[in-house]
């Protein structure tokens, strides 16, 4: 099987898989135990709080531990209740659904623009409009175009008016150096599943003296933030994922970067073949494109039974009918909204692999 869905999930890594065994089997403690195997299960929390926080430049007792990243984005919104929230359209739905479902929560939701390059317009707000104790939500990269977002410049907006930053660093994380630190963002969310690690595991974290509330009562763990019996074997999995994504960014990116370029040229031969958000900074493993009057659910089918694994934007999303909302935000038309497939490479991933991806394409395509 050729496996091009990479931002929906990946694979989890062998060397992951090895650390996570013992805890499933002799390390089976509660990490709030006092006895050894409780001590055990605590100490190996810690390391990888630590190996995570090396990966983004974080304090490690910055990091908070849920059970993945669209819980991490609901803590974080929880955060924002009361305040006047600011997201744009291309948010994940684990933020755009969850502040529009919770819209009494909130003193206002104010929509941030989108280009139609598929990045939140920096010059949609002006400076003045940010209020004091605002809560900017602002992914750092996309996962249905891979566009990356002006995190970076919209600190700096948000700060200077006292407001408080949140980015969703899903998809980012791993695929991109990601800095805690030197974004300087109050909130960031990140999952483990994206970077070869379980699922069912993800992070929040959080500049010290940002107010969070809990959205789980109970024992208290996680400092109180996050209660519940810590899924130690997945957190183990998560912290040696951070660890491995630390060590190989570099050749991941190149790796990624050189595999994306090539399927690039190729896709362009295809007539008619538009590349989606094709102006903006993309991650290096993503790319959506559609093709006009073409069924993007219908070829996805198609592709999967040639043992193809492609997506046609947000799993979220699939096997829904609808327009996706990041393309309709960037003023996509309907018909070739509906044509999209998104690739997203991975590590493993080969040149033959996208040979035989665009040969088995242009077959369908040619017979559509
Ligand atoms: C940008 C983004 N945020 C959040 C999530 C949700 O993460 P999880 O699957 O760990 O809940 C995803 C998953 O697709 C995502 O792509």
């Amino acid at each position: 099987m050729i496996y091009f869905d990479h931002n929906a999930t990946t694979a989890v890594d062998e060397r992951v898989v090895e650390v996570m065994l013992p805890y499933f089997r002799q390390l089976y403690g509660n990490p709030s135990s006092l006895y050894r195997l409780g001590r055990i299960a605590r100490s190996a929390i810690d390391t990888a709080r630590e190996q995570v926080g090396s990966l983004i430049d974080a304090p490690a007792e910055q990091i908070l531990f849920t059970n993945g990243g669209t819980e991490a984005n609901a803590l974080a919104l929880a955060s924002a209740q009361g305040k006047r929230l600011w997201i744009s359209a291309i948010e994940h739905p684990s933020v755009f659904e969850n502040a529009h479902r919770r819209a009494k929560c909130f003193q206002s939701i104010n929509a941030l623009e989108v280009d139609t390059s598929g990045v939140v317009l920096f010059e949609a707000v002006e400076e003045q409009a940010i209020q004091a104790g605002d809560f900017v939500s602002l992914m750092l990269a996309n996962n249905e175009t891979g566009a990356i977002q002006p995190v970076e410049r919209w600190v700096d907006k948000v700060k200077a008016r006292g407001g408080l930053l949140h980015t969703d660093a899903v998809q980012a994380l791993g695929k991109l150096p990601v800095s805690f630190k030197r974004l300087g963002v109050d909130l960031m969310t990140l999952s483990s599943h994206k970077i070869y690690g379980p699922k069912g595991c993800g992070a929040l974290v959080w500049q010290a003296g940002v107010e969070m509330q809990p959205l789980i009562y109970g024992g208290d763990q996680e400092r109180g933030l996050r209660s519940g019996t810590e899924n130690v074997a997945a957190i183990v999995g998560f912290g040696k994922a951070a660890e491995l994504a630390r060590l190989e960014l570099d050749a991941r990116i190149k790796h990624a970067q050189s595999l994306r370029i090539y399927l690039e040229q190729q896709l362009k031969t295809i007539s008619g073949l538009v590349i989606f958000a094709e102006q903006s900074e993309r991650l290096p493993n993503t790319v959506q494109f559609g093709v006009p009057a073409v069924n993007g659910e219908m070829l996805l089918m198609q592709l999967d039974q040639k043992q193809i694994a492609v997506s046609s934007g947000s799993a979220c999303a699939a096997g829904s009918e609808h327009i996706s909302p990041v393309l309709a935000a960037m003023n996509v038309e309907a018909t070739l909204a509906k044509s999209a497939i998104r690739v997203s490479l991975g590590k493993d991933n080969t040149q033959p692999e996208v040979d035989l991806f665009v040969s088995v394409l242009k077959t369908l395509l040619a017979r559509n």
